[in-house]
């Protein structure tokens, strides 16, 4: 054993994005609960996610990281959890079959309820509110009461991710996740779309290859990596009240783990050099990720990436870029040569939501699937000419049937984001825009190997 503490040097530092919650006592009595409470994951998960991301890092493997925005208590249910699952899969056998490559799979689920806002106040109909900050910390309803930052919330956002969380378990090693499944992972609104034929041709193909192996005696039965997954959980570590409760030394290592989730990042709002989000992740031992947007300098990466990963450990760091389309061209190679040159172990993954959001003429926020699209081709030619892997995305999505994000195979207009415009914070992609993504990546790896698209 360890007479190693939990982290709670953050306290002593500047801190961006937190609620003033008006008790006191009472934060500190939920903080003290929940540090009793069962972990959510585990640390010898956490160390095999690390060690996934170490050979994703050295390009033996891709990153998939996706879900909502922000996970609501109101909108939770089996099914669209159920859903989310099913796109993450489908998605992942399309760049693990067409694009060759063993997909590590990180849901942005059973965690992702703080939100970082652009301002501490909105106005709603001329009356000057709080912001809300996602459901862990107050209510979305635009009232004086519903706003006010409630500690509850904290043990209310616990208990649905262990619900959350218990269910992914058990799709992922209960038979959903099962290969022979594969056509049963396509969402039936996702029709009309040509990837779905594709799609539908791919799961033909893969139940060859299975009745093939089964002839030679390998089933779901002996073979129980034909018919399990393993999917790991991520959010922003922005609310650390709720992450230093949540953290425990580890009795095996003596070394301290976040097991509120398996991954856990900082976001682009929160991630300065002497400020309390950095000093916290120092101390946690889980992989973690970076967002770094258009404005990043490369001596500050560096100082960056100094204070995360001081000893250089592979695996550990993951750097999500969003930098916007037009941005990226210009911002990106210099970084990545600066990393290079001082031989950082890194995972470079494109988040290619956030620097492309828009209000559309219909007053929604949205973002243009072409838009998206192009920081992903950008990311992947970036990397292509500088020699650098491009380690894996990160997106924003959901099983639910949405028009959030314009374009896609189905030309969502301006004018049909009201229709089904459901996401509690940003805009997400669907599983028709999800799948056209994948095999665009696909085919993208496979042009770097010369083989032709299947
Ligand atoms: C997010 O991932 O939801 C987010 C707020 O991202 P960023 O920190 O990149 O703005
Ligand atoms: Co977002």
């Amino acid at each position: 054993m360890t007479s190693r503490q939990i982290p709670s040097s953050w306290r002593k530092f500047p801190i961006e994005q937190q609620p003033d919650y008006p008790d006191q006592e009472h934060l500190r009595n939920v903080e003290s609960k929940l540090s009793a409470l069962p972990p959510l994951v585990f640390a010898q998960e956490i160390r095999d996610l690390k060690q996934n991301l170490a050979d994703v890092g050295s390009g033996n493997g891709f990153l998939l990281q996706g879900g909502d925005c922000a996970e609501s208590f109101a909108e939770f249910s089996a099914n669209k959890i159920r859903d989310t699952f099913k796109v993450l899969l489908q998605m992942a056998i399309v760049l693990t079959f067409a694009g060759r490559r063993p997909v590590t799979k990180i849901a942005r689920m059973a965690g992702q309820f703080a939100k970082p806002r652009s301002s501490d106040f909105e106005e709603i109909n001329g009356v000057t509110l709080p912001s809300f900050r996602g459901d862990i910390i107050n209510g979305a309803a635009a009232d004086p009461d519903s706003r006010m930052p409630d500690p509850e919330r904290m043990l209310q956002a616990y208990h649905q991710s262990t619900s959350t969380l218990n269910l992914l378990r058990a799709f992922a090693q209960g038979g959903l996740a099962d290969l022979h499944q594969v056509h049963r992972w396509n969402l039936d609104f996702v029709d009309a779309s040509p990837s779905k034929q594709r799609y539908l041709k791919m799961s033909r193909r893969i139940e060859d290859a299975l009745a093939f192996m089964e002839v030679c005696g390998i089933t779901s039965q002996n073979a129980p990596m034909l018919r399990e997954t393993q999917l790991f959980t991520s959010h922003e570590a922005l609310l650390l009240n709720y992450e230093e409760a949540l953290s425990r030394i580890d009795s095996f290592t003596g070394k301290c783990y976040n097991c509120s989730a398996h991954f856990v990042w900082i976001g682009e709002r929160t991630r300065q050099l002497d400020h309390a989000h950095i000093e916290f992740f120092r101390q946690i031992e889980n992989p973690v990720g970076v967002k770094i947007g258009a404005a990043t300098r490369a001596d500050d990466l560096l100082r960056l990436i100094d204070a995360l990963n001081p000893a250089n450990e592979a695996g550990r760091l993951t750097l999500i870029t969003r930098m916007g389309a037009d941005s990226l061209p210009a911002v990106l190679p210099s970084l990545i040569r600066a990393v290079r040159t001082e031989g950082r172990n890194v995972v470079w993954s494109s988040d290619p939501m956030h620097g492309n959001t828009v209000k559309a003429s219909s007053g929604f926020k949205t973002r243009q699937f072409d838009d998206i699209l192009r920081e992903l081709q950008q990311f992947f030619a970036v990397h292509e000419a500088e020699g650098t892997y491009p380690g894996g995305i990160h997106l924003e999505m959901t099983g639910e049937h949405v028009t959030e994000c314009t374009g896609g195979a189905y030309k969502i207009s301006d004018a049909d984001l009201g229709t089904r415009y459901l996401t509690s914070c940003d805009p997400r992609l669907n599983a028709d825009q999800v799948l056209e993504l994948a095999y665009l990546i696909a085919d993208a790896f496979k042009h770097a190997r010369s083989e032709p698209d299947q």
